[in-house]
Parts: C-alpha cells; sequence; structure tokens
C-alpha cells in the first residue's frame, strides 16, 4: 500500500508546485559564507529501503520543496539518486537551488583516495561540485554495510591526528580545485575537533552527530556553536526502524517520550514533528529520513509552521538521557573495547 501511495505521489511530482515554498525555509549562514537550508532529507535506506525507494523519495522531495539532500558513497545509492537529480536539472531545477552533501567512506581515507572518491560521488549524483563534503568518521576501519556490530576490521586502528590531517590535507584541495564548497566532519568528539581546528588551514564549516532529545550533547553542541561551526543532527527521530542489530536494552525512543507525547498531543502534531521542530528551534539542522510522503511532507512544514513556545523548548531540554542509539562498535580496534571507548567520554582521546 505505501509503495503505491509513494508512486502515486512521484508520478505527480512536479518541481514547479513545491507545497512549501522553499524561499520560507530558514537558512543558517556557515563561516564560509555558504547559505544551507535549515532541514534536510536524509537518503541512507539502511538495509530495508531500497536505491530505488531513496531516489523516488528525493524527486518527491524536490517537488514539495526541500532544498537539501544529506547524501553519502556509502549509502550505495547516489547514482539512482543523481538520475533524479539530472532528470530535474534537465527540468529547470537549477543546480544552486538545491543543496547537496556527500561523504567519504572510510576505505578511502588515503591521500591518493580522496579526491578520486569525490570525484565517483560527483559524478554518481551527476552534479560538478558539492555544497558539502563530510569525513564520514574519524576511523579509517571499513566494514561492509549491512555487517553485525561484532564485526571487526582486522586492520582497524585507533584515532591517528596525523593521518586524519593527511585525510583533511586533500579535503582542503578539494574546495582549492573547486569541486565541493565546503568541508566538514562527522562524528567527532570534542578532543579530536581541538586538534583538527588547531592544524586545519580550512576549517570545518559543520559536524553531523547523532542529535535527538534524548541525545542532545550539550557540551559538544556549545563547544561547536562557540567556534562558527554549525551542527547538522542525524537521526532526529532516534532512528526508529533502524535494523535490530544496531539495537541495545538500553535503547530509549525520543518519539515516545511522555514529554514529546504531551506537546504533541497538546497541539495535535505527530510526536516526530516535534522532534524537528525542537532540533530546527535549538540551532542544529535536522536531516529526517522519510520515504512515505505524508511524513515527509510533514517534516518539512515544521520548519515553516508555528514554533514550540519557550516553555515547550526547556521542557524538552530536560528529557536528555545521554543516550546514544548509533554507537559504531564496528569501529573498535581491539578486542575488549566498549564503543563508549569510539567518543572519548574522558574529555581525552581514547589511547590505542
Ligand atoms: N553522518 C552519519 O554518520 C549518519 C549516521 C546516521 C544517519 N545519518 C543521516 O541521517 C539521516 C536520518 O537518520 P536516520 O535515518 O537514522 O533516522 P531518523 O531520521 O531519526 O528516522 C527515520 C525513520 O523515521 C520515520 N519517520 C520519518 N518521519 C516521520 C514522521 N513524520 N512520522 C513518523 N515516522 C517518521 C521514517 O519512516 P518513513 O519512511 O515511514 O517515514 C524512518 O523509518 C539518514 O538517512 C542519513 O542521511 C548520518
Amino acid at each position: 500500500m505505501k509503495d503505491i501511495i509513494m508512486q502515486a505521489a512521484i508520478e505527480n511530482a512536479d518541481a514547479r508546485d513545491a507545497v512549501v515554498d522553499p524561499s520560507l525555509i530558514p537558512y543558517r549562514t556557515l563561516h564560509s559564507g555558504a547559505k544551507i537550508p535549515g532541514i534536510g532529507l536524509g537518503t541512507f535506506g539502511s538495509d530495508h529501503v531500497s536505491h530505488d525507494a531513496v531516489a523516488g523519495a528525493v524527486r518527491y522531495a524536490v517537488a514539495i520543496g526541500y532544498r537539501h539532500f544529506d547524501c553519502a558513497s556509502v549509502y550505495g545509492n547516489e547514482a539512482r539518486i543523481g538520475e533524479v537529480f539530472g532528470r530535474m536539472f534537465q527540468n529547470g531545477l537549477r543546480r544552486d537551488q538545491v543543496w547537496i552533501t556527500s561523504k567519504l567512506w572510510n576505505d578511502k581515507h588515503g591521500e591518493n583516495d580522496v579526491i578520486p572518491a569525490c570525484e565517483k560521488s560527483l559524478s554518481g549524483l551527476q552534479v560538478d561540485y558539492l555544497d558539502l563534503y563530510l569525513v564520514h568518521w574519524p576511523f579509517p576501519n571499513h566494514h561492509p554495510p549491512g555487517c553485525d556490530v561484532s564485526a571487526r576490521n582486522l586492520h582497524a586502528v585507533p584515532y591517528i591526528h596525523e593521518n586524519y590531517m593527511r585525510t583533511w590535507r586533500k579535503m582542503e584541495e578539494l574546495v582549492d580545485r573547486g569541486l565541493v564548497r565546503n568541508i566538514g566532519t562527522s562524528n567527532m568528539t570534542i578532543p579530536k575537533m581541538q586538534l583538527l581546528l588547531r592544524d586545519a588551514r580550512i576549517k570545518p564549516v559543520v559536524n553531523e552527530m547523532e542529535l535527538h532529545p534524548h541525545f542532545q550533547q550539550p557540551e559538544f553542541f556549545r563547544y561547536l556553536l562557540e567556534r562558527g561551526i554549525q551542527p547538522i543532527g542525524y537521526s532526529p527521530l532516534g532512528s526508529p526502524a533502524r535494523p535490530e542489530r544496531d539495537r541495545t536494552p538500553e535503547d530509549t525512543s525520543p518519539t515516545e517520550d511522555p514529554v514529546i507525547r504531551e506537546i504533541a498531543k497538546r497541539r495535535g502534531e505527530h510526536p516526530a514533528v516535534v522532534c524537528i521542530k525542537w532540533a530546527i528551534q535549538r540551532g542544529q539542522i535536522p536531516i529526517p529520513f522519510s520515504t512515505n510522503p505524508r511524513n515527509m511532507l510533514s517534516n518539512l512544514q515544521t520548519a515553516v509552521s508555528e514554533p514550540l513556545s519557550a516553555d515547550d523548548m526547556k521542557a524538552i531540554e530536560g528529557i536528555d538521557r545521554n543516550c546514544r542509539l548509533i554507537k559504531g562498535q564496528v569501529f573498535l580496534w581491539k578486542d575488549n573495547q566498549s564503543w563508549e571507548d569510539l567518543w572519548d567520554v574522558n574529555g581525552v582521546i581514547t589511547p590505542a
């Protein structure tokens, strides 16, 4: 049924009749001067949403007014999404009307790999520049998509700052060459960011990180804002459809939190809408994933409809549970480690 509704929505989608006027969506200005739409569409279908379905969602999203797309080579669907962009550009959508992000995957951190990896994303997405290119994880530890959390790369290593800087120099070169307009990081921590800010010629404009009402990362969030780095919040709804292998008994769900549900009920909105509103008003850029036309539209409308009250914002600030859902276990580099070792929870980079 869902597929039929989606198909009908896609067939009727037309970039000329955006339901939400993109000019009303709040933009944020990055320290490079670039203006980025304050909400985007995630494109990670994980192992349950096909590449075609994600590409269809992108097409529908452009038609209803989304102008920001969070892509990555590891999602495996850039070529499909590129076909959509290619067709839409032919039909009149201008390249400068959409913000396109992609990410360097962990097996491409090598000095000779960064530029070809970016070029592959560019050709897949059918564009000649990216608005933003991120280092997806600060670890070069590749693992195959869909593997179990217990899987380990035999050659896995901890964070080695000199190596990360070699990768970053190539990211800077991508800007110099005009292949990407902005560069940023993802899944960083304060101690790693301190080193990068010390040594970077071009500072990251954003850090993409898990952010939702049950995982607010207040200290890191403040740290970034104070340094002019824009947080982009992934899994803004608590990634309710993530695979079983990525769940632990301690995980909680922000959309089921009684405070979120009470606010949603009072306002006659879905709890997901409350989570996204909170994200935008707090100052991060949420990138909710959806392939359901109704959800996609209601998520986008949060950016232009009645904001949450100051009291509601305060109440949501109070429900942080420090509950990280995307733990990254597959990036661990030796036996008997805890996933917390990836996140420098003691304020220093976890030693090798
Ligand atoms: N940088 C990184 O390392 C990293 C890591 C994880 C994710 N990301 C990015 O962040 C994006 C979003 O994260 P995510 O996919 O983990 O989780 P999410 O956006 O928190 O959750 C997506 C799920 O919520 C459902 N949903 C969306 N809107 C809804 C609504 N209004 N009402 C009810 N349900 C709704 C979707 O189902 P329907 O399709 O049925 O709407 C989908 O199953 C990813 O797609 C990816 O682009 C980046």
